[in-house]
């Protein structure tokens, strides 16, 4: 595996790559890695000749410096799980690197941009859009592939290369998750036992809503999903949209869409989870 820290040795390894006719994965990751960017990395290996791991804590999309300033880094764990894997390319910047200038950029990409993380995390989608598009620039890969945990994540890069004209597959990979159902991620070492403890109940209320659904309205289902995790001391629901699974527009009733998912935010703590569930 080569680890890359400059742009231009990794554009000419690509280029090589290219050149010989190899079919280029990328995974974007900010590092911090676990078995879901694994089984990301898994697929693409499966998938494609050349696999490049990014791997790089992007300071445009933290709306919240806090965050930033607890966000794991683990830059050696997370070369040794590279190699493991197979990966040919670990692209490893600094900011500096990636931000020679400021990137002032400003993507419009409407209402799956602008609801759930979009309006509470102001600026989040922009700084995604300005790392992962300079990504795809820098590499041009055949299929990049990003986990469905972050689901309005995968719409709005998808909206981003249509109006950027990237020309690739963007491939959405299952969630994964811990055995009592939490969904993996990065920020999970930040919850306090107590707190570690009843997280599972984000996911299991999901699932039961489910049933729930089946004889109640969208907004009794909503309003049951919301009462039943914050019956939790130690959580709080931020945000449940039940949703078009690709316009992102909440929808009104159950037959508004043949393609409806429910996406939420819970503070666990002061860490802030994100889920979802697809009910159709
Ligand atoms: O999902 C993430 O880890 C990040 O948002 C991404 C896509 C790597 C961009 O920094």
């Amino acid at each position: 595996m080569k680890i890359i820290s400059k742009v231009d040795e990794l554009k000419a390894v690509v280029a090589q790559a290219k050149a010989a006719g190899k079919l280029i994965g990328l995974v974007p990751t900010m590092g911090a890695l676990h078995l879901g960017h694994r089984s990301l990395v898994e697929r693409a290996r499966r998938e494609c000749d050349v696999v490049v791991v990014s791997v790089f804590l992007n300071p445009t999309q933290f709306n919240n410096q806090e965050d930033l300033r607890t966000y794991p880094r683990t830059a050696e764990a997370d070369a040794a799980m590279l190699r493991e894997c197979g990966v040919d390319i670990a692209f490893m910047p600094t900011v500096e690197d990636m931000y020679p200038e400021p990137d002032t950029r400003q993507f419009h990409l409407g209402t799956v941009a602008e609801v759930m993380e979009g309006a509470y995390r102001p600026g989040h989608f922009n700084g995604v859009c300005q790392v992962v598009s300079k990504l795809f620039t820098m590499v041009e890969p055949h299929r990049a592939y990003f986990g469905e945990k972050d689901f309005q994540q995968i719409a709005v890069i998808r909206a981003m290369a249509a109006q950027q004209g990237f020309s690739l597959d963007i491939v959405a990979c299952p969630c994964v998750r811990e055995d009592d159902g939490l969904a993996l991620s990065s920020r999970n070492v930040r919850l306090t036992p107590q707190v570690r403890r009843v997280a599972p109940a984000i996911y299991r209320t999901l699932r039961e809503s489910l049933n729930f659904a089946q004889d109640h309205t969208v907004q009794q289902t909503h309003d049951w999903v919301v009462a039943t995790i914050n019956a939790y001391p130690e959580m709080e629901v931020e945000y449940f949209s039940i949703c078009d699974g690709t316009t992102l527009e909440p929808v009104g009733d159950w037959n508004a869409s043949a393609d409806i998912v429910g996406c939420i935010t819970v503070y666990c703590g002061d860490v802030r989870e994100i889920d979802n569930i697809r009910y159709k």
